[in-house]
């Protein structure tokens, strides 16, 4: 399938989606999001695709925010809209995706750009990053998750001051934050980020997808995350790929997984 705004590229069963709007270092505009939203669902039911990256194009950003021409106009519900719409058909539909899903943060990620790595499972970001969210100097607040996922991410303290003061941190106090897993050098972010992405899709997909799930069931209002823990790795017992692995291991070979 082709799109106006995002690449998807898939190889040794990683799909890496580039979001493609240079000249708007990438901004997320209606399209965009749509466009994510449909690739993202396609390649969650693709049985050859086991991970997916998430990166923007050129050197300058991954994402520098929502589209803020698009919005500048709207009112109170037309604003409460946009976040609600955007939260459910993307960044709430990553978080809960099966699949893994790593942002490679390859410059600014701003704003509805922050988000959307926060989104994603985990985070690397090259050694030119830059991430903040600067809503509040528009008069805004993140709207797309921001204010719940980023104080998840590095405490209350921390996000109460980046949101308030709208400023924007380095890749290396990100990773000392703990909002990035790595920093590493811009021209090998892709193939640093495909090497953990490769790690990732050796394991039994069922566990992975599992695995998201509990941990996910922790940040779930009304949720105790140890029950859902509990079920999890009861149903893991039910698959082949559990037979297939402890089999492995006794017969001391590597474990061929299906995702059955
Ligand atoms: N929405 C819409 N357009 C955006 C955008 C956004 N969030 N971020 C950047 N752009 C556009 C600029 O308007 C410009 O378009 P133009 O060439 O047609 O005028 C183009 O992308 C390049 O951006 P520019 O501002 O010229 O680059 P810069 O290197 O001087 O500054 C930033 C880079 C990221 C600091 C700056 O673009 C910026 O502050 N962007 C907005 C960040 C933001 O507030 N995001 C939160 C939105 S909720």
């Amino acid at each position: 399938m082709n799109y106006e705004n995002i690449l998807v590229a898939i190889e040794e069963r990683v799909a890496t989606i580039t979001i493609n709007r240079p000249a708007k270092l990438n901004a997320l505009n209606k399209e965009t999001i749509s466009d994510l939203s449909k690739a993202i669902k396609l390649l969650s039911k693709n049985e050859e695709v086991r991970a997916i990256i998430l990166t923007g194009s050129g050197e300058k950003a991954f994402v520098a925010g929502a589209d803020i021409s698009e919005f500048a106009n709207y009112t109170v519900v037309e604003g409460a809209q946009l976040a609600a719409e955007g939260q459910e058909t993307l960044f709430d539909f990553i978080e809960n995706l099966k699949k893994p899903v790593i942002a490679a943060v390859n410059g600014f990620a701003l704003g509805g750009g922050l988000e959307l790595a926060m989104a994603c499972h985990f985070r690397v970001a090259s050694d030119n990053a830059k991430m903040g969210l600067p809503e509040v100097t528009l008069g805004l607040i993140p709207g797309y998750g921001g204010t719940q996922r980023l104080p998840q991410l590095i405490g209350k303290g921390r996000a109460m001051e980046m949101i308030m003061t709208a400023a924007m941190i380095s890749a290396e106090e990100a990773k000392q934050y703990g909002l990035v897993n790595h920093v590493v050098p811009q021209g090998e972010l892709l193939s640093f980020t495909t090497v953990i992405a490769q790690k990732i899709i050796k394991n039994a997909p069922f566990a992975i997808a599992k695995a998201i799930k509990a941990i996910n069931a922790n940040f779930e209002d009304g949720k105790n995350g140890f029950d859902t823990e509990i079920k999890s790795f009861g149903k893991c017992f039910g698959t082949q790929d559990f037979k297939e692995g402890t089999t492995a291991f006794l017969e001391k070979r590597k474990a061929e997984f299906t995702g059955k």
